[in-house]
C-alpha cells in the first residue's frame, strides 16, 4: 500500500524528460501586479511546489492579450517587458529540478475588468453567448480578421514563453471561459462560417492556434492543451467530444493533455470540492488516452498519494495534475517519497483557497497559514521559551498550539468540551464534509506528535489562568450560536439549535423549519433531509431566509453543489421571508409584503449564525496576563481566519 514506484518514475514527453508523474497544475495567486507583472510572492509559490518535489509544474493562468485582461490580478504575456520576470519564474521552478510550463489564455468573454482600450472595451467571443458571471455583458462575434489578430498574439505569446526559459506551453481551452474554450463548446459557439457548426467546424480556430505555435515553438518544445472531459451542462461537450477533439489537437502538434471537466457555471467539476468524489476525471482520461498515443494527465480532487499511484497503475492517466492538495502542502510528493504519507496536511476540498481569490486578495489557504503569506512566514524558533496556555482547542487553537511547539515553547491546551475540534469537528457532520474530519485529525495528530499538553473537559477561567500562571494565554474560544429570546421562549416547545441538531439532538421531527439559509442553516437541512421526503423515512425540510436568497455571498463551487443536493432532496426554500410569530406548532411570517403560515412543524432549528464567545479574553485583558484573541472569538468567521490568527499570534511569541 506504501509503494508509490509508479507515481514516482520519470516520465518523457516529445523530449522533456519529467523526474515523477506529479504535475502541478495552474493556480492562480492573485499576487501580480494590475500590469500583469509577476512578483516576489510568486516567485516564493513556485519556488515552494518545486521544492516540495512536483516534477512539473504550471505556472498560472497568463493573459496574452493586453486589451482584454482576464482581471487585474491576471499574469501576463502580452509583452515582451515582462519576460524578465518569468525568468524568475522560471528559475524559481527550475531551481528544484521541476519543469515550468506555462499556461496561457486569451480571456475572450470573461473580462471583468475594462480593458485599457478605450475604443474597444467589449469581450469577444465565438457567438454573442455572454458567459454566465457576466449575463449583461453581450460579446461581440469575432471576425475572421480579429481571429487572425489573436492567432499572431498567442504566436508571439508563445515567443516570450520560450525566451522565458519555460519548458513548454499549455493553452486554455476548458471550462467554457476564455476564448478557445467558447470556440470548442456548443453552447457559445453558434457560428455559421467554417468556424462553427458541427465539432470540426468549432475546432478549427483552436487547431490553427496549436499549428501556428507548433510553427512558433520548432518541433521539440512541448505543447499541452486543457480542457473540459465533460461540460456537465445539457447541451455541453460530451466525452466523446471530447476524446475526438483530443484526436484532432494530437494531429495539430499537440504532445500531452491536462484533462479537466465542467464549467464556471459548474464549478463543482472545476475546483471539486470536499464531497465530489476523487479523482472524478481519472475515467475520463483513460477513455481519451485510448483515442491519442500522446501522455495524458487528469486533474481533479487527486488528494492522497494511493489514489495518486492507482490512477498510473492501472493506466488511467500517464500523470497526476495534483492541485489544492500541493496548496495545503507543497511538500507532499517529498513526504510521500520519504514514507511518512501521515505528515501530509490534507485539503479539506473548503475551496476557500478559490473564495479568497476571487475577493481580490492573495490566494489563502484554509489548512495551510503560510499560504499567501509566504515572505513573512518563516516559522523561526523563540528566543526566550515561555509557558503558554491556549483557552480552547478548536482549529484555531490547534495551529496556535502546532506553531507555538515548533518554535519551542511549553504550550498547553485547555479545552471545556471532551474532545478537541470546536466547531471544525461539527462542520464535518453534514452530507460531503467528511474531508474535514481528516483536516481535524491532522490537527490533533500533530500537537500529539510535537507534545503539546492537552487537558480536556476543563474550562479556561480567570481563576484557572492564575493558578496555572502561564507566560502568554492564546484565548481561541470560538463561537456560540445565536438563539433569540423570542424563539426560545416562543410557543413552540421543541426548537434547538443547528449545531445540537449535527450533533445529534434526539428529538427531530419529520416536518422541520430550518430559520437562516446561511450556510450553517442549508448544510443542516441538507443533513436532516436524507432523502426525498417523499421517500419512505423522508423528512419534510423547509428553510427560511430574510434575505432573497440563500448563502448570499458565497461564490464557492461547494454553493453549487449543495443547492444542487437541496434540489434534489425537495428542501423548500423561501426567501424575503422574515419570522414575526412562533406558534404551537410553526410559525407566521411576511414575505413580499403578506403574512403567511406554515403549520404542522414538528422541530424549528435555529441557524441565525454565531457570536465570538470572548468572555475570558475580556476578564483577562486588563489584568497584566499578556493574552491575544484569535479567531471566532475574535469575530465569527471561517476555518481559515482562526488557523491563521492562530498561527501568527504563536509566530509573535
Ligand atoms: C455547521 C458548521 C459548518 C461549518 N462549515 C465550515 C466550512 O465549511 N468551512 C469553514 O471554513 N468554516 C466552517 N465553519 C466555521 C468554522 O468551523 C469556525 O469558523 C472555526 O471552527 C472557528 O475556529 P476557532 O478555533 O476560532 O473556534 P471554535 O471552532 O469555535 O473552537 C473554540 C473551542 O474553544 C472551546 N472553549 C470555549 N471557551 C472555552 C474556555 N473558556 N475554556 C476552554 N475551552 C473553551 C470550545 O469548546 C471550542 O472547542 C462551520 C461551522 C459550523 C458550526
Ligand atoms: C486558487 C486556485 C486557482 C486556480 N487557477 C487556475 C488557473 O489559473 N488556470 C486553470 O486552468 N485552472 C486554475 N485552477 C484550477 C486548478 O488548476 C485545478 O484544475 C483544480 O483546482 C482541480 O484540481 P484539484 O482538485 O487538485 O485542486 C485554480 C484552482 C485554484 C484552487
Ligand atoms: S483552502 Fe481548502 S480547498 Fe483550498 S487548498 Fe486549502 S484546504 Fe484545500
Amino acid at each position: 500500500m506504501n509503494d508509490f514506484k509508479n507515481l514516482f518514475s520519470p516520465i518523457t514527453i516529445n523530449k522533456m524528460t519529467v523526474k515523477n508523474r506529479i504535475f502541478a497544475p495552474p493556480m492562480g495567486t492573485n499576487r501580480c501586479t494590475p500590469k500583469g507583472e509577476s512578483s516576489v510572492e510568486m516567485e516564493e509559490c513556485l519556488r515552494d511546489l518545486s521544492r516540495g518535489g512536483a516534477g512539473l509544474v504550471v505556472i498560472e493562468i497568463a493573459d496574452i492579450d493586453s486589451k482584454r485582461r482576464y482581471d487585474e490580478h491576471v499574469l501576463g504575456i502580452f509583452d515582451d517587458s515582462l519576460i524578465p520576470g518569468w525568468k524568475k519564474l522560471v528559475a524559481a521552478i527550475h531551481e528544484n529540478g521541476a519543469k515550468a510550463i506555462a499556461q496561457v489564455i486569451h480571456a475572450g468573454n470573461i473580462p471583468l475588468v475594462d480593458a485599457d482600450d478605450p475604443e474597444d472595451t467589449g469581450t469577444v467571443s465565438a457567438s454573442t453567448v455572454p458567459h454566465a458571471y457576466n449575463p449583461s455583458r453581450i460579446p461581440r462575434e469575432m471576425t475572421v480578421d480579429e481571429m487572425m489578430e489573436v492567432k499572431a498574439l498567442y504566436v508571439a505569446a508563445a515567443r516570450r514563453v520560450k525566451e522565458a526559459g519555460c519548458d513548454g506551453i499549455e493553452v486554455h481551452c476548458a471550462h467554457n471561459h476564455g476564448l478557445l474554450a467558447t470556440f470548442v463548446s456548443p453552447l457559445h459557439n453558434k457560428r455559421t462560417d467554417e468556424y462553427g457548426g458541427n465539432l470540426v467546424g468549432r475546432m478549427k480556430f483552436p487547431l490553427e492556434i496549436i499549428r501556428a505555435i507548433r510553427e512558433q515553438s520548432g518541433p521539440d518544445f512541448p505543447i499541452s492543451v486543457r480542457i473540459s472531459a465533460c461540460e456537465m451542462e445539457d447541451g455541453g461537450c460530451t466525452i466523446d467530444d471530447t476524446c475526438l477533439m483530443a484526436k484532432l489537437f494530437e494531429e495539430a502538434g499537440v504532445d500531452f493533455f491536462d484533462i479537466s471537466n465542467g464549467t464556471l457555471t459548474k464549478s463543482q467539476f472545476v475546483i471539486p470540492p470536499t464531497g465530489m468524489p476523487l479523482a472524478l476525471n481519472a475515467d475520463y482520461a483513460q477513455k481519451i488516452k485510448q483515442a491519442v498515443s500522446v501522455p495524458v494527465g487528469c486533474v481533479g480532487r487527486i488528494k492522497d498519494p494511493w489514489t495518486a499511484e492507482e490512477i498510473i497503475r492501472l493506466g488511467k492517466a500517464d500523470m497526476v495534475f495534483i492541485g489544492r492538495a500541493l496548496l495545503s502542502d507543497p511538500e507532499f510528493p517529498n513526504k510521500v517519497m520519504a514514507g511518512q504519507v501521515d505528515d501530509i496536511r490534507p485539503c479539506i476540498g473548503c475551496t476557500e483557497c478559490v473564495t479568497s481569490a476571487m475577493y481580490g486578495g492573495p490566494t489563502t489557504c484554509s489548512m495551510n497559514s503560510a499560504l499567501g503569506h509566504e515572505c513573512d512566514n518563516e516559522i523561526g524558533v523563540c528566543k526566550t521559551k515561555k509557558k503558554i496556555l491556549i483557552a480552547g482547542g478548536g482549529p484555531g487553537g490547534l495551529e496556535a498550539a502546532r506553531v507555538a511547539a515548533l518554535r519551542g515553547h511549553e504550550v498547553t491546551i485547555m479545552e471545556k468540551a471532551a474532545k478537541l475540534g470546536g466547531q471544525f469537528a461539527i462542520a464535518a457532520i453534514p452530507p460531503a464534509k467528511q474531508d474535514l474530519a481528516a483536516g481535524l485529525q491532522y490537527q490533533i495528530r500533530e500537537v500529539k506528535r510535537l507534545g503539546v499538553n492537552l487537558i480536556m473537559g476543563k474550562e479556561v477561567t480567570a481563576q484557572v489562568v492564575k493558578e496555572f500562571s502561564p507566560d502568554v494565554v492564546i484565548a481561541a474560544t470560538g463561537g456560540k450560536e445565536i438563539m433569540p429570546e423570542w424563539l426560545m421562549k416562543g410557543a413552540h416547545k421543541n426548537v434547538c439549535t443547528a449545531w445540537e441538531a449535527l450533533a445529534g439532538v434526539e428529538n427531530i421531527g419529520r416536518n422541520i423549519l430550518v430559520i437562516g439559509g446561511g450556510q450553517v442553516g442549508c448544510e443542516t437541512a441538507d443533513y436532516l433531509a436524507p432523502h426525498n421526503y417523499r421517500n419512505l423515512g423522508g423528512r419534510k425540510v423547509t428553510i427560511i431566509e430574510m434575505q432573497d436568497n440563500i448563502m448570499v455571498d458565497d461564490y464557492s463551487p461547494n454553493r453549487n453543489m449543495l443547492v444542487d443536493r437541496l434540489n434534489r432532496k425537495n428542501v423548500a426554500i423561501i426567501t424575503g421571508g422574515k419570522v414575526e410569530t412562533v406558534l404551537e406548532d410553526g410559525i407566521e411570517y411576511v414575505a413580499d409584503g403578506a403574512k403567511h403560515v406554515l403549520k404542522g412543524i414538528d422541530t424549528i432549528v435555529a441557524a441565525m449564525g454565531t457570536i465570538s464567545e470572548n468572555s475570558l479574553y475580556e476578564e483577562l485583558k486588563d489584568s497584566g496576563i499578556q493574552v491575544c484573541l484569535i479567531g471566532d472569538a475574535q469575530q465569527p468567521r471561517k476555518i481559515m481566519q482562526a488557523v491563521y490568527e492562530g498561527a501568527q499570534a504563536a509566530r509573535q511569541i
